[in-house]
């Protein structure tokens, strides 16, 4: 069939089989241009079909030939109804490790059960004994506790009173004010409950249990901080709650892998379109200004220059892994170099609908959207018949 986007809301309801694989195609491009890293040989990668995860698997699959196992909660495609975008990555990602003579594996589920984990525990069992690095990219708006067996919904809210500011709606460029009323006990604790560092830390408490980890094993989750501008909504909202518990949660674990030295650190990515940002009031608007303050000043990045730099100039150096005063790698040093940061808050206020393309960077919000979704890549013939049929070989 002809796959079209389909919009609903902030979401786009089809994906693009070959425009996906294009995605996975350019990104591996990118990682062989840039040489190869002295990395982790067998990774495991939980929430590797898009953004930041898709992103570390590459990476690591093609810039220090690992073999990669991939968790993730994508669709499958059934006749006549695409896939989810991050089942289409994968199949690609797979069929360009397999034909590169790289092992990779994928389970799809919810990696937040104790199925989910019995079953990658097994896998890696199996096939590669050990795993010397473990990504955590997880991004999701529910979470059922599997011990408790109750399921947390996270909310975007601020805390303690309602924030008033400005922000945009991408697909029409209309630029308004939005009010959001404060979270109560409740959300907050859900929020923790789903974005927080439990499961990262059940993961590899798991994985410690059953002799998994290679000596000296890495593991690394995904946060964000972010400007003033955001603060309210983001870093002192509800999900940098939950990012606080994350980033604790790193030194816990870290104690917790003393006997086999090794470590947990947390990442701070930039802003970034994906599924999850461009739901959350606000930050749309800020992203297409940083978008065109960072590309006039040639400094912007995707998720996978990002993850390059990631792992090019942090965790594999040869030294120890630079971190700031709280632990943290710090890969938003751009984003939050003071030059872009202060042009940024000069745009905020002169934003309005009327010149938003003009000062912001809208059409790059708008393609990077489509990309999510495999649309907009060039070198793919949007008009011809493509087959949304796509098996993945190895998956469970
Ligand atoms: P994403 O939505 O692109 O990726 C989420 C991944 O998690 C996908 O692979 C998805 O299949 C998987 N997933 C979701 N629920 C799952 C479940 N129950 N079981 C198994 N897999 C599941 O998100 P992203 O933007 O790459 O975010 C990854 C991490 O990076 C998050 O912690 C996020 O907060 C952080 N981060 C994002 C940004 C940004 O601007 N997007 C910036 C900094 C940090
Ligand atoms: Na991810």
């Amino acid at each position: 069939m002809i796959i079209e986007p389909r919009m609903r809301g902030f979401i786009c309801l089809t994906a693009h089989p070959k425009g996906a694989e294009q995605n996975v195609k350019n990104q591996i491009e990118y990682i062989k241009s840039k040489g190869p890293i002295e990395g982790a040989k067998k990774v495991l990668v939980i929430g590797a079909s898009t953004g930041f995860g898709l992103a570390s698997r590459i990476t690591s699959a093609f810039g220090s030939d690992a073999a990669t196992i991939g968790v993730f909660f994508e669709k499958p495609p059934v006749e006549g109804k695409t896939a989810s975008p991050g089942w289409y990555n994968s199949a690609a990602f797979e069929n360009e490790a397999h034909t590169a003579g790289l092992y990779a594996k994928s389970i799809n589920g919810d990696a937040f059960s104790n199925e989910i984990k019995r079953e990658t525990l097994d896998l890696i069992k199996a096939d590669l004994g050990q795993v010397d690095l473990v990504i955590y990219s997880l991004a999701s708006p529910v979470r059922t506790n599997p011990n408790t067996g109750v399921t947390h919904r996270s909310v975007l809210k601020p805390i303690g009173q309602t924030f008033t500011n400005k922000t945009v709606d991408f697909h029409t460029g209309k630029v308004s004010e939005v009010s959001i009323a404060p979270a109560n006990d409740e959300d907050i604790d859900n929020t923790v409950a789903v974005m927080g560092g439990e499961d990262w830390a059940m993961w590899i408490e798991a994985l410690k249990s059953e002799n998994l980890l290679a000596d000296g094993a890495t593991t690394v989750a995904y946060s964000y901080i972010g400007p003033s501008l955001t603060e309210a909504v983001y870093r002192k909202g509800t999900i940098g709650r939950a990012k606080d518990d994350l980033e604790a949660t790193a030194f816990t674990i870290t104690d917790s892998l003393k006997s086999i030295g090794g470590k947990a650190y947390v990442s701070v990515n930039k802003a970034l379109v994906t599924q999850a940002s461009s739901a959350i009031p606000v930050i749309p608007l800020y992203i297409s200004l940083l978008y065109k303050i960072m590309k006039e000043k040639g400094i912007h990045e995707g998720c996978i220059e990002q993850i390059q730099r990631l792992f090019k100039d942090r965790l594999y150096i040869g030294s120890e892994v630079p971190v700031d005063e709280k632990g943290r790698i710090r890969i938003d040093d751009w984003e939050m170099r003071e030059d872009v940061q202060a042009k940024v808050a000069e745009l905020w206020m002169e934003a309005t609908t009327e010149n938003l393309s003009e000062i912001g960077d809208l059409a790059g919000y708008r393609n990077d959207f489509l990309n999510l979704f495999g649309f907009e890549f060039s070198g793919v013939d949007y008009n011809a018949e493509a087959n949304e049929v796509v098996e993945i070989e190895s998956i469970s």
